[in-house]
């Protein structure tokens, strides 16, 4: 099976989580310091707080922000993973889902047309979808309006739109590998005391014992994980570099009647391609017809505002078209050249099988 998803684990990856082991220091560690040192190169942050996943970051930021400012509106694409919304919605915060526009990014328009300026304050929180690094249109509207960016940059390594907050996931098969890891950036300093103290359940040390000032819990990225990462980025660009070129392969060589991948900016992760389907095709029947014959495709995300319970009864009406017409194939960095002539040979072999007579 061609998998859609692998990790890029090499012998520096090993050697560095096993020195880590014979250290025997695996929970708090030194490694944790040194990889929110490193990772200042791609977030361009003052500050970088490691936490053991995107999600305990978004948890953590969302009741800071509660604390700061009470319950807020939370802007958020319906197309979108759910445990940041779930982190809004525990910590006390409303949240509206938004449309997409054509690359599968928060729909300006439509944030506008929802936005609401009364006495709640306003986050927007774009999904960096696929990788894409540049949000400047929704940076703009929230510098206009008072609103606080929170990126959920879980796709994507290295933002270049300005932002407030930011938080990554370093899931296994993410752009950096750990077996579960997150971190938050932002230069804001009191958030940032905040987060050392709340991913630490909420402690601060006095003496050899310790006090609780604030809500915390345990949120903390690991020595072990911590270990992986630092060996892992100083290859992340290498290869979102391969990812891309993959992509490129699979723009170049699939029929256009199939359909057409989303956008990538110059700074991209390339985590996802991306393909939107004309009408007429569909995703699950796609990802069947290549799974039965060996390449596994995937499909992010089922929409919020249609699951069972977090479901909101919203038109959102790109998203609604569709439905259904989303596909991610196959191009990480493992992937050789005949598995990528493959892909395109798989695709084509769905594509004709959808114009036989029915
Ligand atoms: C867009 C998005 N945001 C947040 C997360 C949560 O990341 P984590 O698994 O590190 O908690 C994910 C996980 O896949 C994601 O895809």
């Amino acid at each position: 099976m061609i998998k859609c998803f692998e990790p890029n684990l090499t012998e520096s990856d090993y050697r560095k989580v096993l020195d880590t082991l014979k250290t025997k220091v695996l929970a708090f560690g030194p490694n944790v310091a040194e990889f929110e040192q490193d990772y200042k190169k791609f977030s361009n942050k003052a500050y970088n707080i490691g936490f053991n996943s995107a999600s305990s970051a978004a948890l953590l930021l969302y009741r800071y922000l509660y604390e700061q400012y009470g319950p807020c509106r939370v802007y958020t694409p319906s197309l979108g993973f759910i445990s940041p919304v779930c982190a809004a919605k525990m910590a006390g915060h409303e949240v509206v889902y938004t449309d997409v526009n054509n690359n599968l990014i928060l729909c300006i328009d439509d944030l506008k047309s929802r936005f609401i300026n009364d006495e709640k304050k306003s986050i927007v929180m774009p999904i960096l979808y696929g990788g894409i690094s540049k949000v400047d249109e929704i940076q703009d509207f929230c510098s206009k309006n008072n609103s606080i960016l929170v990126l959920d940059s879980a796709h994507c390594i290295s933002p270049t739109t300005e932002y407030d907050y930011a938080f990554y996931s370093f899931h296994p098969v993410k752009p950096v590998c750990m077996s579960s890891g997150g971190l938050l950036s932002t230069n804001d300093k009191e958030a940032a005391e905040y987060m050392y103290r709340g991913r630490n359940f909420g402690r601060e040390t006095t003496g050899d014992t310790y006090d609780l000032v604030q809500f915390g819990f345990n949120l903390y990225m690991n020595n072990l994980n911590a270990s992986l990462g630092i060996a892992q980025l100083p290859r992340a660009k290498k290869n979102v570099l391969s990812r891309k070129h993959n992509l490129a392969f699979l723009e170049e060589n699939l029929p256009e009647d199939l359909g057409s991948f989303t956008y990538h900016d110059t700074s991209s992760s390339y985590y996802l391609s991306t393909l939107i389907l004309k009408p007429g095709h569909s995703s699950a029947i796609m990802r069947k017809v290549l799974r039965d014959r060996g390449v596994q495709t995937s499909f992010h995300y089922p929409f919020l505002h249609k699951t069972s319970h977090y479901r909101q009864d919203v038109k959102l009406k790109f998203l609604d078209s569709v439905e259904d017409r989303i596909i991610n194939l196959p191009i990480h960095q493992e992937l050789t050249k005949e598995q990528l002539s493959r892909i395109v040979d798989e695709c084509i072999h769905y594509s004709r099988s959808r114009r036989q007579p029915q």
